[in-house]
This record gives C-alpha cells, sequence and structure tokens, in this order.
C-alpha cells in the first residue's frame, strides 16, 4: 500500500507563516487547488508542526513552490522546526512583503501564492487548511518544479 502511494508524484513547497514578528517556513508535499471558483487550495500539516500553531493563530500561509535547484532548502525546512531554528535567516533567504497579506514572500522561488483560510478539516493525524488565494506571483517561469516520487527527489519535465 505504501508503494502504490509513493508512485503519486507529489509538489515540493514551503509553507511561510509569520506571527508576533516571526517568519517561518516549513517544507510540505502535501498541497493541492481544490476549487476553480472561488480559487482555493488545501495544505495538510500535522498539529505538532510550529507551522500549524502560526496558521491557527493568524488564519495566513504563503505557499512558495521550489525549483529543482533548490532540494536542499526543502530538505533544511523539512528537518528543522522554526520552534528552535530561523530557517529564513540560516538559509540566508531573500524575502519581500506580500502583496495581499502578511506574510512575506520568497524573491527567488518559482512562484508564490498568497492564502487566506477559509475553513480547517481534521484528516487523520493532519489537518487540512483550506486557504482562499488572494494573489499569486510568478518569480521564475523558466524554472522546472522539485518533485517528490516515492521519497526520491526529482524534476517535472514536458512531454
Ligand atoms: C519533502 C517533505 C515534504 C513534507 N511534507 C509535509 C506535509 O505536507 N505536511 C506536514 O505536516 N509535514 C511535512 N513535512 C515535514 C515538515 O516539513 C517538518 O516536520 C518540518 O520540520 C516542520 O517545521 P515547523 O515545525 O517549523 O513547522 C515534509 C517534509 C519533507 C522533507
Amino acid at each position: 500500500m505504501t508503494k502504490a502511494l509513493g508512485q503519486l508524484p507529489w509538489p515540493v513547497t514551503l509553507i511561510g507563516s509569520f506571527h508576533d514578528g516571526r517568519h517561518n517556513l516549513m517544507t510540505a508535499s502535501w498541497v493541492s487547488q481544490v476549487s476553480f471558483s472561488p480559487p482555493l487550495v488545501m495544505v495538510s500539516i500535522a498539529p505538532e508542526r510550529y507551522t500549524h500553531e502560526l496558521i491557527a493563530a493568524t488564519g495566513e500561509f504563503v505557499i512558495s513552490i521550489l525549483t529543482a535547484e533548490q532540494v536542499e532548502i526543502a530538505r533544511f525546512c523539512g528537518s528543522h522546526s522554526g520552534r528552535t531554528t530561523d530557517k529564513v535567516k540560516a538559509l540566508g533567504l531573500k524575502t519581500a512583503p506580500g502583496e495581499r497579506g502578511g506574510v512575506p514572500v520568497l524573491t527567488d522561488c518559482l512562484a508564490n501564492i498568497e492564502c487566506r483560510v477559509t475553513t480547517t478539516y481534521p484528516a487523520g493525524d493532519h489537518t487540512l487548511f483550506i486557504g482562499e488565494v488572494l494573489g499569486g506571483s510568478v518569480m521564475r517561469p523558466d524554472a522546472d518544479p522539485l518533485v517528490i516520487r516515492d521519497w526520491e527527489w526529482g524534476r517535472y519535465l514536458k512531454v
């Protein structure tokens, strides 16, 4: 069963959150658009993540889509918690103020999607945050997105 589930290709994104002057980034692959009109996305986040606490407090998050060259950023933000590490500072990532919300965006990722939480659902050992898309910007239109299949990093290619 796990092997079959592993064949689903996952995007690799960073979920940005901001609360009390702290900007945090968490790697997330369980991310998808779920409605065209209104434009809605979902992110599935385990309750023990610091990100869960920040999004629950503010109702805002940014999805930053990573490029195939950003594996090390994904590894770092997926293995350290913002409770103990300032990941933005540790990685020296460039940020800019969000255009639609209070969460900063990343200037060197593929694209940023700014969202406001409309609904949350418990989903097993995770929580689904459904977010309305407030705005989005493509930073690097020629870059290939980073993906994961069966826990191996890969690159999206056109056929
Ligand atoms: C490739 C990858 C994908 C991940 N996807 C998710 C995810 O979709 N949801 C989740 O809750 N954690 C996911 N994680 C784990 C979190 O990124 C990790 O626990 C992180 O340290 C939490 O950071 P925080 O405590 O600062 O929020 C993923 C990790 C990796 C490496």
